[in-house]
């Protein structure tokens, strides 16, 4: 039966005083009913939507139920990158920030900036995507490029309206925060947890991650998840105001939860007492924070700092002192990384430090160890600063007992039983092994797999170990090798799970080649110079051919990290796993035609004069890229002189030797019609 009009005046009072309740409670902190009478007004809609299906619309208050699971999260493309924070570690580099910002923006010492001051929420990042109003899309940050499809959880939590309040949002507009488990609620659950015998989480941030990510979103609407906003992204078709201080106060007026001890102030002074303010407010908050972030608060001041690579200049995130511990070092264990460095870590008696139980702790190297003067059974400190590793500072002197065992570096790999060397004047022992050490193969083929590289998903630790001790593969390039027979024969491998992987596999040679790069490990080469080597050279052929000189054009990269670039495109073993990568079918997007790498084989190009359409180093990057060889000094095997403006001896010596002669216009002429 059609309901009547009386029916749906009801179910769209019922909407809105509830959505006005639930803004009350979590938006403004100031409940006006009790929340039995909430549950009443909520049973009473949910009542008459199950009595009129029809009439149930998605943004309805009781559509946060969460819905049926998901197979997996498809992945989502952030049309802004979502970037992170440069860190601040006192004071001085508070002071510096402040400076630097003054010196950009051209103003005096005197000149105090406004900056917007907020607590540093430890927890996950979202993106909220707002079309018309409505809540269309939640994502995580993932790479800050490449997130998941979260929506169907973030639907799920009660704080982040499905539909925004007000009026006057731009028909896109995209909302920026963190989301949290409160303290509170996370004590309560991880004591159920416990006393059910189920997994506790080690942490609120794991526990919201955790929770984040569930397939099924049945589960997430159970627990108390919440979100603070703090920037916003993508906005089209509308208009924001021109201060980040009065964007969030208009989120807020539109039913998003912003936290009510951000504060705008002058002069970096101020923040700094913020600071101080905020490291007393911390042990009282019902979340964790890690520290505060400063923002410049103007728009047009924030477009003219701009940004670096992954952080802005205009934000700085100002992170409180790391938490301490003291336990009992049992024992020193070496462990064998990726490139065969031999690390010393320290097993540890557990003890909680803020709120994690810490049992491992790095100790970088031998050095170290000399330099802390520790000895097994010593009584140590322990530090712990976020997401970081923990690590040994120093010991109790007067808790040192009578017998202690020194730390001794093992004279063979703990893994392969090679030789463990540490040359003179280097601080870091090797195992000698390389690929034949087992460790190490571990250790690259998860660094292949890993989120920011290929990002294999279902290629965990233990699989790794376990194909690397079954001998199932030697090298990552194997991966792409592996059968269902061979998968299948594993522990605790079902058939369905094998062919997860191999579709994992299989969808992970479409990548990207910042990814790719980053994924060889080459050492020294993290995220970030991977992604500048990529921009720079364009081409993975560019990049394997450039020499160290024109590495070092690249943003970041100086003489040591452009040897190891260079020296690592240099080993054929290297250069064989690179092509079985390729022969396999991983791709990318190419971001310019790379060219024929033999066009110009057995020819000589000198370049001088300055060219103005390209850089000296990119001329020559690309040449070798179509396989010339490319001189400093003319002589008559010179095949070709490349003369820019200014041209001075070599072009004079080459028109004496008869040299065929190119000006600017010619050699990219050349270039492009090789495709470099
Ligand atoms: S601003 C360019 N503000 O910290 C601006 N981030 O280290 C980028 N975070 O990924 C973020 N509280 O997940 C900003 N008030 C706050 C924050 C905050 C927590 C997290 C965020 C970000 C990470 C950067």
């Amino acid at each position: 039966m059609a309901a009547s009009k009386k029916i749906v005046d009801e179910i769209n009072r019922l909407r809105v005083e509830l959505d006005r309740h639930n803004y009350l409670y979590h938006t403004l902190d100031q409940s006006e009913i009790s929340d039995a009478e909430f549950d009443r007004l909520f049973h009473q809609l949910k009542a008459l939507e199950t009595e009129h299906p029809e009439l149930v619309t998605e943004d309805s208050p009781t559509q946060r139920v969460g819905s049926a699971p998901l197979e997996s999260f498809s992945q989502v493309q952030h049309e802004m990158p979502m970037l992170s924070l440069d860190n601040a570690f006192g004071d001085e580099d508070m002071l510096d920030f402040d400076r630097r910002v003054r010196a950009r923006l051209e103003r005096s010492e005197e000149y105090r900036v406004r900056y917007t001051c907020e607590p540093k929420i430890d927890g996950v990042a979202v993106s909220l995507m707002y079309e018309n109003g409505r809540l269309v899309r939640g994502a995580t940050r993932g790479d800050g490029t490449t997130g998941e499809d979260i929506t169907q959880n973030v639907r799920t939590i009660e704080s982040i309206p499905l539909k925004l309040h007000g009026k006057g949002h731009p028909s896109r507009l995209e909302i920026r925060g963190e989301v949290y488990f409160p303290r509170s609620g996370f004590d309560k659950m991880n004591a159920e947890a416990e006393k059910a015998g189920q997994k506790v989480f080690a942490n609120p941030r794991n526990a919201a991650a955790g929770t984040l990510r569930q397939l099924d979103s049945r589960l997430t609407a159970k627990r108390p998840l919440t979100m603070f906003a703090y920037s916003v992204g993508l906005v089209e078709g509308g208009e924001l105001p021109a201060a980040h201080s009065d964007i969030l106060a208009i989120l807020k007026t539109w039913g998003i939860r912003v936290n009510p001890l951000i504060e705008t102030v002058e002069g970096v002074g101020a923040c700094l007492e913020y600071y101080e303010r905020m490291l007393i407010e911390r042990p009282s908050l019902d979340y964790e924070i890690d520290g505060v972030v400063f923002k410049v608060d103007n728009l047009d001041e924030q477009a003219t700092l701009g940004m670096l690579t992954r952080t802005p200049r205009w934000a700085i995130a100002h992170k409180f002192p790391a938490e301490e511990g003291i336990t009992i070092l049992e024992d020193v264990e070496f462990q064998v990384g990726r490139t065969g460095a031999v690390t010393p870590v320290a097993r540890l008696q557990p003890v909680q430090v803020g709120g994690v139980t810490i049992s491992n702790a790095t100790l970088h190297n031998m050095d170290e160890i000399a330099r802390l003067d520790l000895v097994i059974g010593d009584t140590v400190v322990i530090q712990r600063a976020g997401d970081v590793i923990p690590k040994v500072v120093g010991f109790v002197p007067e808790k040192r007992p009578k017998k202690t065992r020194m730390v001794e570096l093992p004279g063979t790999c703990p893994a392969c039983g090679s030789e463990v060397l540490k040359p003179e004047g280097e601080v870091i022992a090797r195992c000698t092994g390389g690929l034949q050490c087992s460790a190490q193969r571990k250790e690259s083929i998860r660094h292949f797999a890993s989120r920011l590289a290929l990002d294999i998903e279902g290629l965990g630790d233990k699989l790794v170990n376990q194909l690397v001790d079954e001998d199932l593969i030697e090298s990552p390039a194997d991966l792409f090798k592996l059968t269902e027979a061979q998968l299948v024969k594993l522990e605790r491998m079902a058939p369905k799970s094998a062919n997860n992987l191999l579709e994992a596999l299989e969808k992970s040679k479409i990548t990207t080649l910042p990814r790719f790069i980053y994924s060889l490990g080459i050492q020294e080469v993290g995220e970030s110079t991977a992604r500048n080597l990529a921009q720079f050279f364009k081409g993975l052929d560019v990049l394997r051919s450039a020499d160290e000189e024109t590495l070092q054009e690249v943003p970041d990269v100086g003489p040591v990290v452009a040897q190891k670039i260079a020296h690592f495109f240099q080993q054929d073993v290297n250069n064989q796993v690179i092509n079985q990568f390729i022969a396999s079918g991983v791709r990318w997007e190419q971001e310019e035609e790379t060219g024929d790498p033999e066009a110009l084989l057995g020819e000589t190009y000198v370049l001088t004069g300055t060219l103005s359409s390209l850089t000296r180093n990119e001329a020559k990057a690309r040449l070798q890229s179509l396989g010339a060889r490319v001189s400093g000094s003319v002589s008559a095997k010179t095949s070709y002189v490349v003369a820019g403006d200014a041209a001075g001896s070599k072009l004079t010596k080459a028109q004496s030797l008869g040299v065929a002669i190119m000006d600017e216009d010619a050699l990219i002429e050349l270039l492009e019609k090789h495709g470099a």
